[in-house]
């Protein structure tokens, strides 16, 4: 097939890409993992992580999709080297694990805005968040979100992704704010506004390394990286795009909107005295429900936040379900409408552990996020750093002026700063992740 859809607007690829990467990554595991993770000392190592490797990486991924026009693992092929297939299909491996329990998270997320409509949450919001994460209803609503997403991916690149993003990501942007205003007003404010912005700066280069994983890992989460997403996504962007210039925007928006998230999500805890690390993966529901409950006017305002959450959870889940599917539609030479039906099926199915069960989501999250994600990330920079590094400096001129200086600045990093990091970074995550197996299942 070598028609390809393009976007129909530029606004319409830098909003789909922000859409993708603004999701249940900002507001459910930035501020989850931010709590277990000490606070600010985290978010310094995973600001310096953002700016220091994933704005590079993201261009790398930029670079490979639009100069391919290809879906991730086909990419390779395309730009003349096929050895390095397994690097796609490591991201598009974790793309697979990801949304199998995106959806079941997204699940989630549905069955609290119809609580918060229908009469609440209950007496006891530990409990009631106990009874939504697993079981048959845990179950029956994962079927429903990835019925939902696969209904709109099959309807193809433009009408559905495109439409579907501008509409959302702003909406995102404008209830978070509200939120974040309304959480300004809490009591629990300033000691919510000192544990999640004050670092203490003497013990922070202790605390990196244990960091790490966890804070590196998110980095690739949050903006997409490392499972194909965005080399799909720039697979349709033209030739006159300055790809620099997109990236900026998607990472300020998506960065922004973390942060933000964490401004809504801190006072609400501190105000109802909940310990920001307790709860893991419920923390964001059962905190805020919580606090929803007690607030006047609360359930009402619980239910927006759902809304919203659901919202940038379809957008993302629009894009990893994409990747799926443009690959195997670009190989087998398949129509998307079948495609997008089976691969959910098969989705559904691969996701139904974790949603029986909470370990098996927070194994199947570490493994993907914590080791997948980085050794795609290291896989794409050593490519593009050492073996495509002419034709991507060429690739991220195009639709632009410049004068070498900034893909000079790209190139080193991608040799040299990127590969060690990640490196580094694997190799903790692979001994955390084995510790965690053991006591899990052991
Ligand atoms: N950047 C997305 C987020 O922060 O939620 C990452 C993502 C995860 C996208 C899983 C899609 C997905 F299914």
């Amino acid at each position: 097939m070598d028609e390809r859809a393009t976007w129909a607007t530029r606004i319409g690829f830098i909003l789909a890409a922000a859409g993708s990467a603004v999701g249940l990554g900002n507001i459910w595991r930035f501020p989850f993992l931010t709590g277990e993770s000490g606070g600010a000392a985290f978010l310094v190592v995973y600001l310096l992580l953002v700016v220091g490797v994933g704005v590079p990486v993201l261009l790398v991924e930029f670079v490979i999709g639009r100069r391919s026009n290809r879906n991730p693992i086909g990419a390779f092929e395309r730009l003349g080297h096929p050895g390095w297939k397994a690097a796609g299909a490591v991201g598009a491996i974790a793309a697979f694990i990801i949304f199998s329990y995106y959806s079941v998270v997204g699940g989630w997320v549905i069955q609290y805005v119809v609580a918060s409509f229908t009469g609440g949450y209950g007496a006891d919001a530990e409990a009631f968040f106990l009874s939504t994460a697993s079981g048959t209803n845990a179950i029956a609503y994962h079927g429903l979100f990835m019925a939902t997403v696969a209904g709109i991916v099959a309807l193809g690149i433009r009408n559905g992704l495109e439409k579907a993003a501008t509409v959302m990501v702003p909406t995102v942007v404008v209830l978070l704010v509200g939120l974040a205003g309304y959480g300004a007003t809490l009591d629990g404010a300033g000691a919510a506004y000192s544990y999640y912005l004050a670092p203490d700066l003497s013990t922070i280069v202790g605390d990196a390394v244990s960091i790490l994983p966890a804070a590196a890992g998110q980095a690739f989460y949050t903006l997409s990286l490392g499972m194909g997403i965005m080399i799909t996504y720039a697979s349709y962007i033209g030739e006159d795009r300055n790809l620099l210039q997109d990236a900026g925007v998607i990472v300020v928006l998506d960065t922004a909107i973390a942060l933000l998230a964490g401004l809504v999500v801190f006072p609400f805890l501190f105000t109802q005295g909940i310990e920001p690390g307790e709860g893991g993966a419920g923390s964001i529901f059962i905190s805020l429900a919580g606090a929803f409950q007690q607030l006047p006017g609360g359930e009402l305002l619980g239910g927006v936040f759902f809304l919203m959450l659901l919202v940038a959870a379809l957008t993302s889940a629009f894009s990893i379900f994409e990747v799926v599917v443009s690959y195997i539609t670009d190989t087998f030479d398949v129509n998307r409408v079948p495609t997008a039906l089976g691969m959910a099926a098969v989705l559904f199915v691969v996701g139904i552990p974790t949603a029986l069960d909470l370990t098996y989501l927070d194994a199947y999250d570490l493994f993907a996020n914590n080791i997948l994600l980085i050794l795609s990330g290291l896989l794409l920079s050593i490519f593009i750093g050492w073996v495509y590094a002419g034709e991507a400096v060429e690739e991220l001129g195009k639709g632009r002026a410049s004068d070498g200086r900034i893909e000079a600045i790209w190139l080193t990093t991608l040799r040299y700063v990127v590969p060690i990091v990640l490196a580094i970074t694997l190799a903790l995550s692979v001994r955390d992740y084995i510790g965690f197996l053991q006591e899990s299942f052991l």
